[in-house]
């Protein structure tokens, strides 16, 4: 892969790889475009789950350039022998909840999370309670191959319990926290930290940051009347919008908890998902 020009596209990366076996879905390249071209040349640390003949970890590298570090996380102790210049190679069990820490304590934190292992659902929850708190802020952790969630052979089912799918649903309505006016609703860490989700068919893209409370302004000139003339129901919206909940303001006094306390939170979650389906995780 030595000799591609850092201009050159993932897609063109992976075209004309004549290395390292790599394995993706097409579409994927337009994803990663989009989340990952803004850490070209800058060095990033990133952790792939999922090493297979170590190509994608060589593209990563060639895409990103010089200084990329690269942590590949693999369960086949033959992948020990990729590791290489800019490119560590961690053997072990992703649904082991103990290694997966190690791992993020040893290695993290990380600008870019990539899971690509085993396509297990429980795997891919508890990759993302381990891991979500070791992505720094500006950071994106990405969870691929989610196809696997609506096949049989993987334990995937529309809708059931312990499905990935099942798990972001409701952090759809957790990172509007902010947004609560009601009591059995409060703004959590993971409001706090979480700045997008992004779904695609077969991946969930997540970026990590200081997410605050709505705030909006307004700029120009009324097009109708005067600026004090506008409809009560706007003057309204922009008041309760710029007007944060108790709730809200006692949340964003605390200080966002230590990333231990937030990988235990979703790690209950997870881990209570994997004992009612019968896998016994570490
Ligand atoms: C789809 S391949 C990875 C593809 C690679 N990222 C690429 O883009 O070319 C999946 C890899 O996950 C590894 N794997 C499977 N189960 C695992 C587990 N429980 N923990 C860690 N790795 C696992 C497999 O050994 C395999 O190498």
């Amino acid at each position: 892969m030595r000799g591609l020009s850092r201009s050159r596209s993932l897609r063109e990366i992976f075209d004309r790889n004549e290395g390292r076996l790599i394995h993706k879905c097409d579409h994927y390249f337009e994803i990663y475009e989009r989340h990952f071209a803004r850490f070209r040349g800058r060095a990033p640390r990133i952790l792939e789950i999922g090493v297979f003949h170590g190509g994608s970890l060589e593209m990563w590298r060639t895409y990103f350039g010089r200084g990329t570090h690269v942590v590949g996380v693999d369960i086949e102790p033959r992948c020990a022998t990729l590791a290489g210049r800019g490119i560590d190679i961690r053997i072990g069990d992703q649904g082991d909840a103990a290694f997966l820490r190690r791992v993020a304590e040893e290695d993290g934190p990380f600008d870019i999370v990539i899971e690509d292992g085993s396509h297990l659902p429980e795997h891919q929850i508890l990759a993302f309670a381990e891991l979500w708190p070791s992505v720094n802020d500006g950071g994106v952790l990405l969870v691929e191959d989610l196809c696997t969630n609506y096949w049989p052979e993987y334990g995937g089912r529309r809708g059931g319990e312990g499905m990935f799918m099942e798990f972001v649903k409701p952090l759809v309505d957790e990172i509007n926290g902010f947004n609560s006016r009601t009591d059995d609703f409060e703004p959590t860490d993971f409001t706090r930290t979480c700045t997008g989700m992004h779904v695609y068919d077969s991946v969930v893209v997540f970026d990590r940051g200081d997410h605050r409370p709505l705030n909006t302004s307004m700029t120009g000139r009324p097009s109708f009347g005067t600026v004090d003339e506008l409809e009560p129901h706007h003057v309204a919206a922009i008041e309760a919008m710029n007007r944060p909940m108790r709730r809200v303001r006692r949340a964003m006094r605390s200080p966002v908890r230590t990333a231990e306390k937030v990988a235990n939170r979703l790690r209950r979650t997870a881990l209570g998902v994997l004992r009612r389906r019968g896998s016994s995780p570490s």
